[in-house]
């Protein structure tokens, strides 16, 4: 049975990502941080669906201490990939940034997923083929005013990855970074409409991404044909700031 953690599986991507691999034949452990209910409605949904799989519902905050970490990762099941599909922003112009907002972003963000793979690095290796996808963005690339350090956390896990693959790639262990443009979900509610159709206009493809858009291409690096991609970032975003 190949098993997967998605992180941040109540997100907007989160949950797309959780549809499209249950339909591939993976067990789950979806992991929330707030929305436990979602996360067991979910999980319910799929095994519903799919009763020869596994779903489970779990839950951490990525601001837990370093223990906490170790803890949670100890009582996992035997897992092929983690998908690391939670995050946080915010907007403000840095001068105007709460210090405590600055360091949840990087922890959320960046050094959690890091520190959590390294945790999950000997359950992953234990298998034939494994995998990581972080979720980035295109604001890893083009960093964006009033999110400079959200563009930060992602220009971290694209340059995170390329130099972790390396480490591991005589494992079979890949990491990727899948990095999306402008996606439909709840990170974008507090843009206004206005704001929002401006960026519509700016996008080549002319709308903005659907979950299922950024969840086809976790899908396939999670495969077990991806074995020869690794340390890259896939932008997504409908050739939008590429
Ligand atoms: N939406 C976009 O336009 C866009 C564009 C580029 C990249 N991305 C990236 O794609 C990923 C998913 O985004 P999304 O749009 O699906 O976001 P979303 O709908 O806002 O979901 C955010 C997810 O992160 C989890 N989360 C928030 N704070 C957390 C914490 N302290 N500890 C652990 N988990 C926490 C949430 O858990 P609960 O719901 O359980 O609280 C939720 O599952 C993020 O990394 C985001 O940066 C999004």
């Amino acid at each position: 049975m190949r098993r997967a953690i998605v992180f941040g599986a109540t997100g907007g991507i989160g949950q797309a990502i959780c549809t499209e691999l249950a339909q591939s034949g993976w067990s789950l452990y979806l992991h929330c941080h707030t929305k436990w209910q979602e996360a067991c409605q979910l999980s319910q949904k799929l095994m519903q669906q799919y009763p020869e799989q596994d779903f489970i519902p779990i839950r951490l905050s990525f601001l837990a201490e370093n223990s906490d970490l170790s803890k949670f990762v100890q009582d996992l099941l035997p897992l092929n990939a983690a998908v690391f599909a939670q995050g946080i922003t915010d907007y403000h112009f840095v001068n105007g940034q709460e210090m405590n907002q600055v360091d949840d972003m990087i922890k959320v963000n960046l050094t959690t997923p890091i520190k959590l793979a390294g945790l999950l690095e000997p359950l992953l290796t234990k298998n034939d083929f494994s995998r990581i996808v972080f979720l980035g963005s295109v604001y890893g690339k083009q960093a964006s005013a009033l999110e400079a350090v959200y563009s930060a956390t992602k220009a971290g896990l694209t340059a995170f990855s390329q130099g972790y693959a390396r480490e591991v790639a005589s494992a079979n262990l890949t990491v990727n970074v899948v990095a999306p443009g402008a996606v439909d979900t709840a990170m974008n509610a507090m843009i206004s409409a206005e704001d929002m159709s401006k960026v519509k206009e700016e996008i080549p493809a002319g709308r903005l991404a659907r979950g299922s858009d950024v969840s086809y291409w976790v899908n396939v690096l999670l495969d077990k044909r991806s074995s020869y991609l690794t340390g890259q970032t896939i932008y997504v975003s409908g050739g939008w700031l590429i």
